[in-house]
């Protein structure tokens, strides 16, 4: 039995250790926001991050995972609160078949969380690893910049109210 904490939730799974991380949260758990795309770490659509840094879900296996900190998708926030990055990659329409959409979300979290700001440059070196085969990347990079907005005002909002 291998110990997961997923989006704040532990798990007991009963899987092979060897599992692929993609594997558990999909059919284990039921969390389908991570995409099977490559299998071999090219297409970053089964992109989750694990103690804050991107990882390819379809590579790592579930002994390496034990005791750390996953996430996905459904962790930055639900239907009727979608969280920061979410709401912009909605606002900017950056879907168009939409499959890469929830590894290119995680990939912006946790460039967010390391840049507040991000520049072009930096945003286009932090996402080169997941693709999109529809073209939307200027509609994703708008997003994030939307995302880097977004979580400012969610930050300086509750520090206003306090100084009140
Ligand atoms: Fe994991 Fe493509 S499915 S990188």
């Amino acid at each position: 039995m291998t110990v997961l904490n997923v989006n704040g939730q532990q798990h007991e799974v009963d899987a092979d250790p060897r599992t692929p991380l993609l594997y558990v949260l999909r059919d284990d758990l039921k969390l389908n926001a991570a995409k099977f795309g490559c299998g071999l770490g090219q297409c970053g659509a089964c992109t989750v991050l694990v103690d804050h840094t991107p990882v390819f879900s379809c590579l790592t296996p579930l002994a390496a995972v034990e005791g750390r900190y996953v996430r996905t998708v459904e962790g930055l926030g639900t239907i009727d609160k979608p969280g920061p990055v979410q709401r912009a990659f909605i606002e900017e329409q950056s879907a168009q078949c939409g499959y890469c959409i929830p590894g290119m979300m995680m990939r912006a979290q946790s460039l967010l969380e390391k840049n507040a700001a991000p520049s072009d440059a930096q945003i286009r070196e932090a996402m080169a690893p997941n693709l999109c085969r529809c073209g939307t990347q200027m509609r994703i990079l708008r997003a994030v910049h939307r995302a880097a907005r977004l979580m400012t005002v969610e930050i300086e909002r509750p520090m206003r109210e306090a100084e009140r």
